[in-house]
């Protein structure tokens, strides 16, 4: 079987080789699952690069992939042979690269006949990024306020859609006024752009003058600076990225200054937020339970991930330039098989 491997941290283009590999035997609990569709995630680039979470990187030889779809084509003793045939997402397999991944069992979530495979290639990571920092997280409720930043990425749009569904309302930040009407379109209900020097007063104005009681941000920098400074009496701000530094290539605007006082007198809440962290935290029960609750809402089409373009697996390295192209608003997805 041909795998797309890493045997050493650098860019992209250079390190990523595709090899051939023996194909690999499921033990007694695991299956093995023959990709079709894995995305390429900015994030699985950092994971190339050497700069993602150290508990992340994987040792090498690896194969990069962080996600993805397939259909089940051997089992181990232990697994019913009616799970032969089966299609499935992987519930945090890493290593989705390659044309065969060995899951344990109960990683190897069924998806749904409603779901394509494009859709289903990316039911993980950013579905459940969105769904667990709104639902489980915040755990807003109908009528709830959510500050959100980069309301235009992949998860802010997914955030926009559980918004919709579940009735908590929005107040969405973007970096470009062209980006307002189109969040506006898809249901926010108050859209800020950073690019007018006043946003945070316009921020002050639309909680009222009473702070944010739950936020999220992948920005950081200044952004999240001030949506920390704004937190209301307990309010709790959730930061899962730093948008601000392309490629964590600038590590000074990895900085987010907290205004001590607004802290301490709010006794508020400034949090990261990893989804392998949460994931492990919840064990692999809760989690695809959640899995298969965000499928379920994919299948009856309350949630809808981005449109993809597929790439060839051998042709991986347009894949990673179109992940990084300004104006990409497509999911690259590596095709195999
Ligand atoms: N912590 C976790 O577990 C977790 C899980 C999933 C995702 N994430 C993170 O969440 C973030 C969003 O991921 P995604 O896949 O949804 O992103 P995406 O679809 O690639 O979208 C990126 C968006 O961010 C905006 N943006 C880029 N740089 C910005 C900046 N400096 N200031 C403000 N906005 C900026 C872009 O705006 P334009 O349209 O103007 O270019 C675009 O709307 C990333 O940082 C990702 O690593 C974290």
């Amino acid at each position: 079987m041909k795998a797309l491997i890493i045997e050493r941290n650098g860019e992209p283009s250079d390190v990523v080789h595709w090899r051939d590999l023996p194909e690999p035997t499921p033990a007694p609990a695991q299956v093995r699952v023959k990709m079709l569709l894995a995305p390429v995630h900015p994030s699985d680039l950092h994971v190339i690069r050497g700069r993602f979470a150290r508990q992340r990187q994987p040792s090498l030889p690896a194969s990069p992939g962080s996600e993805g779809v397939g259909v089940i084509d051997a089992v181990g003793s232990d697994v019913p042979r009616t799970r032969l045939g089966e299609r499935v997402v992987l519930l945090d397999v890493p290593g989705t690269w390659r044309e065969m991944v060995i899951s344990p069992a109960d990683r190897a979530i069924r998806v749904p006949a409603e779901i394509s495979d494009e859709d289903a290639a990316q039911a993980l990571i950013n579905p459940m990024t969105a769904w667990a920092m709104t639902m489980c997280e915040h755990q807003l409720e109908s009528g709830d306020w959510l500050v959100q930043s980069a309301a235009g990425s992949t998860v802010g749009r997914l955030v926009l859609q559980i918004a919709k569904a579940q009735g908590f309302r929005t107040i969405n930040l973007v970096r470009r006024e062209a980006q307002v009407a189109e969040i506006q379109a898809l249901g926010g209900d108050v859209v800020l752009c950073t690019a007018d020097e006043h946003w945070p007063e316009q921020l002050k104005r639309a909680t009222s003058d009473n702070g944010i009681v739950s936020a999220i941000d992948c920005v950081a920098g200044r952004t999240g600076a001030v949506l920390a400074r704004q937190l209301a009496m307990n309010g709790r701000l959730l930061v899962y990225g730093a948008l601000s530094s392309h490629r964590q290539s600038d590590p000074a605007a990895f900085e987010m200054p907290i205004f001590a006082p607004a802290l301490v007198y709010s006794a508020a809440e400034v949090r990261g937020w990893f989804i392998f962290s949460w994931l492990a935290s919840k064990g692999v029960t809760e989690s695809s339970q959640t899995l298969r609750n965000l499928l379920d809402r994919m299948a009856e089409g309350t949630l809808k991930p981005p449109p993809a373009q597929r790439y060839r697996f051998d042709r991986a390295y347009e894949a990673f330039a179109a992940v990084e192209s300004a104006a990409r608003d497509t999911k690259p997805l590596l095709a195999f098989g």
